[in-house]
Order: structure tokens, then sequence, then C-alpha cells
């Protein structure tokens, strides 16, 4: 028999986890492209909506994504309901009669009037067909449950990927699509990135700052695929597509849509396209799940209940079974 001594086991235990982590490359276990995780107002057991800043991310959304996106899931109403913007009943009263909606009338036919509190945002298409043949033939998705339709991919090492899931658990993560839409907002380029093919036909990344003014050399590429004997693959973006680092394959048929300044807040908050997206993220998170302040505070409440019904069945239990122990 062969007897280990402590040392010699422990020198064992760390050639074999050296051996796992080299045996299995730093590979990407999601698809996506990698995307930063950011601290929420509504992160976590505790987290709660910050109504200043859905009141302005409402206000990018109307003054800006309303033109191409709908949100029919929410009704005007939703506006004012505690847990949301809240903005003043009035004012959400008089922005609804701005909208009109389709209504029958007493012999069926179909008419228009303002639209109410408790009508839902209409539509700014009368369906897909026109959507796409607006926007060159993409649709732009309705923004009620894109927070909730988007997320992040994992992308570290995939054993560590178990730990980082345990993680988003105990910290009760929930933002991937809030994460999603604020990398997606921020994630514009002019170009694709720029290589340069060497004499066996490698494809190296150049740094913009390097680029001579019409340099004929340079190829932009979307993405560069390694094909085993020839020349690597360049994907060049087509056309009337733009470059965005957080979008799947990079190419999107959404031009960036809003530049620093271009909203104009009135509490303050600096007018940037990191702040247009935050807000926006953050109401686009709301609008997906609009009762999560109440149901977080509920939970809160159930938590004390159980823990007080616990403590007092304890009681009970001692006492009832004083004269048996
Ligand atoms: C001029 C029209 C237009 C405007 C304005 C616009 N979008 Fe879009 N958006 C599109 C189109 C078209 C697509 C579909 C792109 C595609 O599928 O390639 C899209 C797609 C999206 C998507 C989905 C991306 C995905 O993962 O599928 C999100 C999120 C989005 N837009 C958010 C916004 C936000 C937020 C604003 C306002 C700041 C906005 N858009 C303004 C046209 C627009």
């Amino acid at each position: 028999m062969i007897k280990m001594t402590k040392t010699s086991s422990i020198a064992l235990a760390g050639a074999m986890a050296l051996a796992l982590t080299s045996a299995v490359p730093a590979m990407a276990a999601g698809d996506g492209p990698e995307i930063a995780k950011k601290k929420w107002s509504f992160s976590g057991p505790g987290g709660h909506f910050d109504k200043n800043q859905l009141q302005r991310g409402f206000q990018v959304y109307k003054e800006v994504c309303s033109t191409c996106h709908g949100i029919k899931r929410i009704a005007f109403r939703n506006l004012v309901q505690p847990g949301g913007p809240e903005f003043p009943e009035d004012g959400v009263r008089s922005l609804a009669a701005t909208y009109k909606v389709d209504e029958l009338d007493g012999n069926g036919k179909v008419v228009q009037r303002p639209a109410r509190l408790s009508d839902r945002f209409p539509s700014p298409y009368k369906n897909e067909a026109e959507a796409r043949s607006i926007h060159n033939g993409a649709n732009p998705p309705d923004l009620s449950l894109i927070a909730k339709a988007r997320g992040v991919d994992y992308t570290g090492p995939i054993w560590y990927h178990p730990v980082s899931m345990l993680k988003d658990v105990v910290t009760g993560y929930q933002e991937g699509g809030a994460d999603y839409i604020y990398a997606l907002m921020t994630g514009y380029k002019d170009n694709a990135p720029a290589y340069r093919r060497d004499a066996t036909g490698k494809l190296t990344e150049v740094a913009e700052t390097s680029i001579q003014r019409g340099d004929k050399t340079i190829l932009r590429c979307v993405s560069v695929e390694k094909v085993a004997g020839k020349p690597d693959n360049c994907t060049a973006m087509a056309d009337g597509m733009n470059y965005n680092m957080a979008f799947p394959g990079h190419q999107i048929g959404m031009a960036k849509p809003i530049s620093d300044g271009q909203v104009k807040y009135t509490d303050g908050t600096a007018a940037t396209v990191s702040n247009y997206s935050a807000d926006m993220a953050a109401f686009a998170s709301w609008a997906a799940d609009p009762t999560h302040d109440q149901r977080k505070s509920l939970g809160w409440q159930v938590m004390l209940y159980l823990l007080v019904t616990s403590i007092l069945l304890y009681v009970a239990k001692k006492r009832l079974w004083r004269e048996v122990h």
C-alpha cells in the first residue's frame, strides 16, 4: 500500500487543480459579448425604483424612443401609480388626451377618440409589416417587456460558471435586462474594428489611433473567423447596419438613437448618453415589472410574519411538552 504524507497529498491536490484549470482554457460559456453588471437602485432584495430616475427615463422614452418603439402593455394610469414614476394625475390625463385610440361607435364602425387614463399606449405602427417597411426590414420591438426578454450572457471561464450562478442567486441578481439595455445604448461605435492582413493571411486588430487617413490596407470587420489552412475570414458590416459592442453579432438595424444634450433634464441631472441610458434602462425595467416595489416590500413583511410565527410556535411547543420532557 502506498502511504501518503500530508505534504504529498497537498501537492497532489494542487497538481490536480492545476491540471483541471489548464485543461479547460478560458472558454466563453455564452456567445454574447461581455456586459458589465451595474449597480441599480432596484438591485438586490431590498432595492426599489427611484421615482425621479423613472420620470427621466420616461422623458427619454417619450422624446426619443417612442418614435419607433411602442410600450403597449403600459396604461397611462400606470404612470401615476405608487412604485412607478408617480407623475401627477392631471399631467398624465392631459398627456393621454394627446394620443388617439380606436373605438367602435354605435354602428360598429371604428372611430378614434382621445386616450384616457385607463387606455394603454397605442402602438406607433398599424402592424409588424408597416414597422418593417419603415425600418429597412427590421422590426423595432415593443419595449414593455424588453427588460425581461433580454439578459447578460456569462462570458468568463467555464469552471467559474457555477460559482457565478450561485453568486447571482445569493445577491438576487435580476437586472440583466437593464444591464443589457444600458450596454446597448452606450455601445455604439462609428465603425467596426479595423484589421490588417499579414502575408500569411492572418488578420490582426489595429488601434484606431495608428491608422493613417485613406489607408487602403485596413479592413473593417464585425467579426473575424479563423479557418484552418486558409486566410482569416472577415465579415464586413452590411449596408444600413450600425456597429454595436453589446448587440449579439455586433451589427444592429437601429442607428445610435441618442447623443449628449439631446434631452433636456429639468432636475439638474447631467444630459449625457450614460445618464439617458441608465434612466431609460430603469424605466424599461419598471415597465416590465410595475409591481416590483410592492412585491419586494410584501416579501419582507412575509419574512417578518414567518419569523414571529416561528418564535410563537417554538414557545408554544416548549410549554405544551414541558410535563413530558
Ligand atoms: C429611428 C427608429 C428608432 C429609434 C428612435 C429607436 N430605435 Fe430602438 N430599434 C430600432 C430598430 C429598427 C430596431 C431593430 C434592430 C434590429 O433588429 O437590428 C431597434 C431595436 C431596439 C432594441 C432591441 C435590441 C435587441 O437586443 O434586439 C432595443 C432595446 C432598443 N431598440 C432600444 C431603444 C431605445 C432605448 C431607444 C431610445 C433611446 C430607441 N431604441 C430608439 C429603431 C429605433
